[in-house]
């Protein structure tokens, strides 16, 4: 599907210890698909998690990743990053999304994939991100989200398998796009293709969250939710 195949050259025993949602490889190739990014350049991985985005930069693109995520430690990065020989590449930093330690101007992109509806479900938080990159500098991003704005209206059998507190980050690509398109050139915003194979690659591991989620997903029967990606480059 898609054109994706990149994916399939990562061992899936190290995938599936890493993932901490829909598998965000998977993602990070499509939303990259048709987008620039040069050899050497210096890249923001926000919110990388186990830093499987941050590996697939680092080896498929040969560039220099700023891996930054608050909830897993930087030593268990480093120590992943380690056994792939990529430490030298990525460089792992605990860090709060709203206090960043960089410079202004500082990075040619930033990428965050399953990440920044944690911290971006706001007005305000893109003009204080996109200090730190540079003018022309790319910016992909992707997040679950909804097909429709649906919250005045959650459909009675979706209410107890929709976690109550992520309803308020899950919006639609119209809620999104205004948070975006007046700060970017060649922007773009759409629903992913790859929800399916992303899901699903989630749903056959076995870390407990994936088998939680899998009735939400099979009840949910692609009608409501979504994966959203968006991209462009600071005007
Ligand atoms: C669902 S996980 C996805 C991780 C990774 N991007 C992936 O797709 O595998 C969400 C990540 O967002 C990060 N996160 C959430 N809130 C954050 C914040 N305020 N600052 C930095 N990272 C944050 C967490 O640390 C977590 O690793």
């Amino acid at each position: 599907m898609n054109n994706l195949y990149k994916y399939k050259n990562y061992n899936i025993n190290f995938v599936n210890e890493n993932m901490m949602g829909p598998n965000s490889i998977i993602i990070l190739e499509e939303l990259l698909q048709g987008l620039t990014i040069k050899r050497g350049s210096r890249i923001l991985d926000l919110g990388c998690g186990r830093g499987l985005t941050s590996i697939f930069l680092a080896k498929e693109y040969d560039v220099q990743v700023y891996a930054v995520d608050l909830w897993t430690s930087p030593t268990d990065n480093y120590k992943r990053f380690q056994t792939l020989n990529l430490d030298n590449k990525i460089i792992p930093i605990s860090a709060e999304a709203t206090n960043l330690p960089f410079a202004e101007d500082f990075f040619d992109a930033i990428i965050s994939v399953d990440s920044y509806h944690y911290f971006g479900n706001n007005d305000t938080y893109f003009d204080y991100l996109k200090k730190f990159l540079k003018k022309d500098g790319l910016i992909a991003i992707a997040f679950p989200g909804m097909k429709h704005e649906i919250h005045k209206n959650i459909p009675e059998e979706m209410k107890s398998l929709w976690p109550e507190e992520a309803l308020p980050m899950w919006q639609s690509i119209d809620w999104w796009k205004p948070k975006f398109e007046n700060h970017l050139n060649n922007f773009k915003i759409n629903e992913l293709k790859c929800f399916d194979l992303a899901w699903n690659s989630w749903l056959s591991c076995d870390n407990p969250y994936a088998i939680e989620d899998l009735q939400m997903i099979k009840t949910d029967n692609g009608r409501f939710m979504n994966l959203i990606g968006l991209s462009g480059n600071l005007k």
